[in-house]
């Protein structure tokens, strides 16, 4: 991990609101990313006080950090040089009974260390796949602010139809709505949801082959749970998004990144000469770059995927919000072979924490898709899926589409708007005609981490977009801003501020 790039992964992950001191919390990520070898061993640390720049923090906190970990043995200080990770990690001299402490190089103090109580961080117990989960974790602590990406507006939910359909279902209680749930979910959903998908996606279903899950990711994990083995490999775009990217990992799956053109995801040459066991797309609206993949890619990728019999997930996560063109159809809609496995959400129509999603699965695989949910998650939310069931057939599902779809588009343009104003043409925006958020170009070369974490800094919540790709360290350089969830009013403002940490951090805007 580079230095700019630990900077960001520590302000992704210090939470200032849970009421544990700035000085533990840094103490105990620093530890973190030392034992899971993300920090590794000789690598230089930012100095104090570019640290607590880039942090927002008292420069005595980080020193204090600093010098409480050299004497635990983490890292060693060399005036004048700086502060470099030690080459043996306290744990690996203390904890293994064979080593022999006089052999470890470069640990501060050995004695310090074995007097001090032992670190106890969370990568100490974990395997080797759940360490490598924890070091590449993408996932913020706060879901909610400007320019949070990905999230709707969820204070414009209908609550009071909600709470009436809620009050309903508890009044006459049905014991069959309390139990676990059905494999597959709850037929009513299931019939609402076909109906729904057919009209509005295109997609070619009967109820039977609809799966109720908690979401993308854990349609996801089912469907590569048991379509592929571990090692076998799964084409993903590049860039993807990191959530889905975590889930593949865990299951053991090779990802091989596939770079994305104009048209949607590219495969060269030597890419099509292995064909991969599954592929995971975003035809809508590629995530997080916006693009819409051609008719021809479309055809392309159905043609090869049914010549060597691969799977394709599609993941259709926000594709109900396109200002100025109506939503297009699905790859599913023209898949003639059963190779799709459609995957969608009410994460972003409704609210994140209702935590419903769907598979659509070929015919033949329904039945064996239901069983493996209900066996692996031992699903339930019956009830919930009550109240959506008839929140859907009551007509307030596309109604309240409708309605953030105009709330979204306006909200689009006042951000273009901000940002025009204050850039001109100097910093582009991509991907932004549809979904919740934009991508705003930064110069070539320029470390978009270190802005968003200058951002934070600021109480400004955007997204590096070279940690997207498989390769950040090549990527181009831009940030994610979601403008959804932020009110009219509040978005020049925030705006601004943004822009404040973007001419901070960037010369050519100083
Ligand atoms: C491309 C993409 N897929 C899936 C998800 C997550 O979906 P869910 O909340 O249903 O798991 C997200 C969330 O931002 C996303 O951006």
């Amino acid at each position: 991990m580079r230095a700019s790039v630990l900077s960001d992964w520590l302000a992704q992950r210090l939470d200032r609101g849970n009421g544990q001191p700035i000085y533990r919390q840094l103490h105990r990520l620093l530890q973190q990313a030392i034992l899971s070898r993300e920090l590794p061993a000789g690598s230089k640390v930012p100095s104090s006080r570019l640290l607590a720049q880039e942090l927002g923090i008292g420069r005595n906190t980080v020193t204090q950090v600093y010098e409480q970990l050299v004497l635990e043995g983490y890292v060693n200080s060399a005036t004048g040089r700086g502060t470099f990770v030690a080459d043996s990690a306290p744990d690996e001299i203390i904890g293994a009974p064979d080593a022999d402490p006089a052999q470890a190089r470069g640990a501060a103090s050995t004695q310090a260390a074995a007097a001090l109580p032992l670190p106890q961080p969370a990568t100490r117990a974990l395997s080797t796949r759940g360490a490598r989960l924890i070091a590449g974790a993408g996932v913020s602590k706060r879901q909610w602010g400007a320019f949070m990406p990905g999230v709707p507006d969820v204070t414009k939910f209908p609550a009071r139809v909600w709470s009436r359909l809620h009050n309903k279902y508890w009044r006459r209680l049905r014991p069959d709505l309390l139990t676990y749930a059905p494999g597959g979910g709850l037929p009513a959903l299931r019939h609402a949801l076909a109906d729904y998908l057919r009209t509005s996606r295109s997609v070619r279903c009967t109820p039977g082959q609809i799966i109720i899950t908690t979401g993308i990711h854990q349609s996801v994990d089912l469907a590569v749970r048991l379509l592929s083995d571990p090692g076998d490999v799964i084409w993903t775009e590049d860039p993807c998004y990191w959530g889905v990217r975590s889930v593949l990992h865990v299951s053991g799956l090779q990802s091989r990144p596939i770079a994305v053109d104009v048209e949607g995801i590219a495969p060269c040459a030597d890419d099509l000469a292995q064909p991969p066991k599954l592929m995971l797309v975003t035809p809508s609206h590629q995530y997080p770059l916006g693009t819409v993949m051609s008719l021809a890619r479309r055809r392309m990728l159905l043609e090869y995927a049914r010549q060597h019999q691969c799977w394709i997930i599609e993941d259709d996560y926000d594709s109900e919000f396109r200002y100025g063109s109506r939503p297009l159809a699905s790859l599913q809609g023209l898949d003639t072979s059963g190779q799709v496995i459609y995957v969608g959400s009410f994460g972003k129509t409704l609210f994140p924490g209702l935590r419903i999603g769907y598979l659509v699965v070929p015919e033949a695989l329904a039945e064996s898709f239901a069983t493996a949910s209900a066996e692996l998650y031992r699903e339930g939310q019956l009830l919930q899926q009550a109240m959506l069931a008839e929140f859907i057939a009551e007509g307030h599902f596309t109604s309240h589409i409708r309605k953030m779809r105009t709330l979204y588009g306006q909200r689009r343009q006042t951000l273009l708007d901000a940002a025009s104003r204050r850039y001109g043409d100097a910093l582009p925006a991509v991907g932004g005609d549809a979904g919740l958020h934009l991508v705003m170009q930064l110069p070539d070369g320029s470390d978009d981490r270190r802005v968003a974490a200058a951002a934070l800094a600021r109480n400004i919540i955007v997204r590096p977009l070279s940690g997207y790709y498989a390769q950040p360290s090549l990527a181009p350089s831009g940030l994610l801003i979601g403008y959804a969830c932020v009110p009219d009013e509040e978005i020049a403002p925030a705006f601004d501020t943004l822009a404040e940490a973007i001419d901070a951090t960037l010369p050519q805007f100083a």
